[in-house]
């Protein structure tokens, strides 16, 4: 009895029993423009989350506000206002869930469509290039993709650790992100695990934003200058805001006060 066999919408190569048709996204995200398409969307996503939380984290330099005649940390009413995003629509931290749900499926994605994509790469070509030929046209940052996205991931589990968790920082107080940050960056393996970290993630953004483009399609040569340009702008831009944070630490110009009220106490206060 003979079957009939189809070939999936988008890859076209496996045959298939045609009972057994893989939905649209499922075989798009097989090939490897798919997954292409998905590293970019999801690095997307990582870009403007990287490039908010480090103009966020400027609020470290206004250092105190008063709120209603009581110094407090103006980053840690920051902190508390992302909590509060769109109560009393929602309850409390439900939009930031929503927010961070999006951007762990992100994360999770980008790791797995680089994962396969590689292995995908491989089948296509098991015997490596021969010789530093293959060289001449990928750049330091496309060949270190690799091991840069690694140091980010691995930065990013200790920094959560650090300052979101708490478990590596003695000094931790949950909602004092000034007084956290003080404690964790004033220790000097952690300043300089700090800028090594955001060094390899600007390399990684740097090579990301410019073949992005690629993957998405939008690569007519009349904008090489300027993709150029906004890779190299984006990645100076996150690694000059990123670095300052340990160095001012270290030098001082961030310096927790114990005598400025915790934004804990100034809700107790004001209820
Ligand atoms: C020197 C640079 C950085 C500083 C000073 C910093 C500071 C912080 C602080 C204080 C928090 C906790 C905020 C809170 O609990 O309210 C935090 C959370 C976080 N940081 Fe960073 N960060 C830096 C770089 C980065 C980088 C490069 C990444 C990503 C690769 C990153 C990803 C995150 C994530 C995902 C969270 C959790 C956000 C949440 O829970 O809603 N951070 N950061």
């Amino acid at each position: 009895m003979s079957q009939t066999l189809r070939r999936g919408p988008v890859s076209g190569t496996a045959l298939e029993p045609a009972g057994k048709r893989k939905p649209f996204l499922v075989d798009f995200y097989s090939t490897a423009v798919g997954k292409k398409y998905v590293m970019a969307i999801t690095g997307i996503i990582g870009i403007g989350f990287i490039v908010g939380h480090m103009i966020g984290n400027l609020k470290m330099y206004i250092g105190t506000v008063d709120e209603g005649g009581t110094e407090v940390y103006d980053i840690d009413v920051y902190g508390e206002y992302l909590r509060e995003i769109l109560v009393p629509i929602l309850p409390r931290t439900y939009f930031l869930w929503g927010l961070r749900f999006v951007l762990i499926g992100a994360v999770v994605l980008h790791v797995h469509a680089a994962y396969t994509l590689t292995l995908l790469n491989r089948r296509a070509r098991p015997v490596k290039y021969q010789g530093a030929r293959d060289y001449q046209v990928a750049n330091f940052a496309s060949r270190t993709m690799r091991w840069t996205g690694i140091i980010v991931l691995l930065f990013l589990f200790w920094h959560l650790a650090d300052l979101t968790w708490g478990w590596f920082n003695p000094d931790f107080v949950r909602g004092e992100v000034y007084r956290n940050v003080d404690a964790s960056l004033s220790r000097i393996p952690v300043a300089i695990l700090y800028v090594v970290a955001n060094i390899a993630l600007g390399i990684h953004l740097f090579h990301g934003t410019w073949s992005l483009f690629q993957s998405m399609g939008w690569n007519n040569p009349r904008f090489n200058r300027w993709r150029r340009g906004l890779a190299t702008g984006l990645a100076a831009v996150v690694v000059v805001g990123n670095v300052s944070f340990p160095i001012a630490v270290q030098a001082g110009i961030v310096e927790f006060d114990e005598s400025v009220t915790s934004v804990h106490d100034l809700e107790e206060g004001s209820e």
